[in-house]
């Protein structure tokens, strides 16, 4: 949890869940990514806040550790739903995300809507977005839920795709084209969600959220903002 120090800095502990690229993973043994990049400039800009290091945790972990003190924000590419909004808050978006159908290179399956996938194993990352609309399909009676496979992290996922455990993964995507480029998989279709990604604070800290607000725009008006995204989003 947050702590204040003598110079009236509150220093906040972050929280993300690498495998996420290019907005968290680790690299050589270190956390790296366009998340951590933002959040890091982001604090530096907001009055009153240190940032005192990062906790890793699993994505569908993050808003528990949130909520019991363990982190003072959630940096993730979260995005940010009204259920999440029941239990946390959020600082203004900073990401634009729709969802990809991602499935191995050369693949006769081809899949170009969710609807498509009845039949047919599918894989998502725990807890995200992506794993709701494949229990979307799960509900209604359209993909049967011995078809669908959970996984702590993306590329354990991916891995499964390229092995041919599974037939389909529904990706962020943005973090689909970095799979795309780096391993054996293509986008056969994106499902149009409109989501937006911010960073989560406790509901009861509404100083974090404005300062984390302040900063967001002070890096958006000093060019931090254009200079992280063509660091990380340059292809
Ligand atoms: N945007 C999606 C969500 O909010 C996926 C986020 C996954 N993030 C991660 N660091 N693994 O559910």
């Amino acid at each position: 949890g947050s702590t204040t120090s003598g110079t009236q800095q509150t220093r906040i502990v972050a929280g993300t869940a690498p495998g996420f690229q290019p907005f968290e993973m680790i690299q050589d043994g270190e956390l790296v990514g366009f998340d951590i990049d933002l959040l890091e400039a982001v604090v530096e800009q907001a009055d009153g806040y240190t940032l005192q290091g990062w906790e890793q945790y699993e994505f569908g972990s993050l808003i528990q550790a949130l909520t019991t003190d363990k982190i003072d924000t959630i940096a993730a590419g979260m995005t940010i739903t009204e259920k999440r909004k029941e239990s946390i808050g959020f600082t203004n978006p900073y990401w634009d995300a729709n969802q990809a159908l991602l499935v191995r290179e050369g693949s006769s399956f081809q899949p170009q809507s969710l609807e498509d996938l009845a039949g047919h194993k599918v894989g998502a990352q725990s807890g995200t977005t992506g794993e709701g609309l494949i229990q979307d399909l799960i509900d209604e009676g359209t993909l049967a839920e011995s078809n669908y496979n959970a996984y702590p992290k993306y590329p354990l996922a991916v891995s499964d795709l390229e092995n041919g455990n599974i037939d389909a993964v529904v990706i962020d995507t943005p973090v689909a084209e970095t799979f795309v480029d780096s391993r054996d998989v293509v986008v056969s279709a994106t499902v149009d969600t409109g989501e937006q990604y911010g960073f989560g604070v406790r509901q009861n800290d509404g100083d974090l959220e404005s300062a984390l607000n302040g900063g967001l725009e002070a890096v958006r008006d000093n060019g931090t903002y254009a200079d992280l995204t063509k660091k990380w989003f340059a292809s």
